[in-house]
């Protein structure tokens, strides 16, 4: 066998991610399709010595593989005017699906199958929301009961098990917004987000360059007063739950002979995946098994780890995640999600493992360019979980 190669983060792109929403949602206009082209197209744009054609596959995670978003990895790639002789994969891991997309692509650059990939990510809540289509195998409940599956009972479940208070969520979901409102105001989102033709909040077409869902004066006062979103006694309500998003993400991934030899920078390098399967009612906590599990095969403790991206789909499973690791106690976190988090930013399902990877590229470089190793990490509908460590090289 030959040896292992290593594999290099070359660029990271992402559309700003809008509101699932018909008559609010800044992409009201737009299908996930087109989302994709803007980030293909930005990723060979960004890298003229990149040709398409020398891409090896692509790969596209998205969670609900129906309707707009039936093989949108193939789909989407020729919609976008790409070549036909380059290979896609859609990929589906409910909401890490991004990232199982991109640690495919990273798995076969260091087998050596290839030297340039993209992993990509997209997911419209709007035209394709979460269950669109769903058949649910009657045998499930034989196993689980079918009421606790959906993901907001797993939110409430996760914080019943874990002992998580609605406030430290609602302290979570306050300075997700206020770090992403920071990160956007003084121009760290620049690097990475392509701006869209989409529709202001009157229905002009403008250019959107911004998410649509950080809020500038997020209140303590007005979370307290929200309604519990998924049951009558509980503990989440929409300010602590990801909310419904539209955004698209790519990654270019290259063989860092390839890289240095096409003349391309980066300064991350794929360092290992590991994904778990865990009860599908607490899938929430999916990412503390997916980390130790990951971090232990490679020898490092949670303490080796300088900066950390958790995709927040609910305060609750958040902070259990956290605290269990002994990463972060409360908000406001020291080293995770340093520019928001999906609470803020919002979380299209299968966009999300990417966008963690595409913000962390640049916070390795810009906000903590002296940190070694990061993880990035989700949870995902069903009890699927994943997370990825990348370390400077
Ligand atoms: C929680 C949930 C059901 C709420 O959905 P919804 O009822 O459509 O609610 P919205 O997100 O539109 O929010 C309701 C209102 O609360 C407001 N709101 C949300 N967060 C707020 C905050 N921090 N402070 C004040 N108001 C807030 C919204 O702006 C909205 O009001 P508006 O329409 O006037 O702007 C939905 O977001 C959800 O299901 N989230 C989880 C998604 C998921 O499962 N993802 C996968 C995770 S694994």
């Amino acid at each position: 066998m030959a040896e292992l190669k290593e594999c290099v983060l070359v660029d990271g792109v992402r559309t700003p991610n809008a509101r699932a929403h018909p008559q609010k949602g800044w992409f009201r206009n737009r299908r996930p399709d087109e989302l994709l082209t803007y980030v293909y197209q930005a990723l060979f744009e960004r890298n003229p010595k990149v040709k398409a054609e020398d891409v090896e596959a692509v790969f596209c995670g998205t969670a609900n593989q129906t309707g707009m978003q039936n093989d949108i990895a193939r789909l989407g790639w020729l919609a976008s005017g790409l070549p036909e002789c380059v290979a896609t994969n859609g990929i589906n891991q409910q909401c890490p699906s991004g990232m199982a997309a991109t640690e495919h692509a990273c798995r076969a650059i260091m087998a050596g199958e290839g030297d340039i990939y993209v992993a990509s990510g997209v997911e419209d809540m709007m035209n394709v929301p979460m269950a669109m289509g769903m058949d649910f195998p009657p045998r499930i409940a034989d196993r689980y009961n079918p009421a606790e599956i959906p993901m907001g009972p797993t939110a409430e479940k996760v914080a019943e098990a874990y002992g998580i208070n609605r406030e430290d969520t609602e302290k979570m979901a306050y300075w997700s917004h206020m770090r992403a409102k920071e990160a956007r105001d003084s121009g760290k989102f620049k690097d990475e987000i392509v701006p869209i033709p989409g529709l202001d909040d009157e229905g002009n077409e403008t250019m959107i360059d911004k998410d649509q869902w950080i809020r500038d004066n997020p209140s303590m006062e007005q979370m307290a007063g929200m309604q519990p979103a998924f049951k009558p006694d509980g503990v989440v309500t929409a300010a602590t739950s990801s909310p419904l998003t539209v955004g698209a993400a790519a990654l270019l991934l290259m063989s860092r002979d390839k890289a240095d030899e096409s003349g391309l920078g980066y300064h991350l390098r794929y360092g290992g995946g590991c994904m778990v399967g865990c009860d599908p009612t607490m899938m929430g906590i999916g990412p503390l098994l997916s980390t130790r599990k990951l971090l232990e095969r490679l020898g490092l403790k949670p303490d080796d780890i300088d900066v950390w991206e958790l995709n927040e789909a609910f305060g609750t499973q958040g902070l259990a995640v956290l605290r269990e690791l002994g990463v972060e106690e409360n908000a406001p976190f020291d080293k995770t999600n340093l520019w928001g988090g999906a609470l803020a930013l919002g979380h299209p399902l299968g966009e999300s493992g990417v966008r963690l990877l595409v913000t962390l590229n640049n916070i390795m470089k810009n906000e903590r360019p002296e940190a070694r190793r990061a993880v990035a990490m989700l949870c995902g509908g069903f009890g699927n979980a994943n997370s990825s460590m990348w370390e400077k090289v």
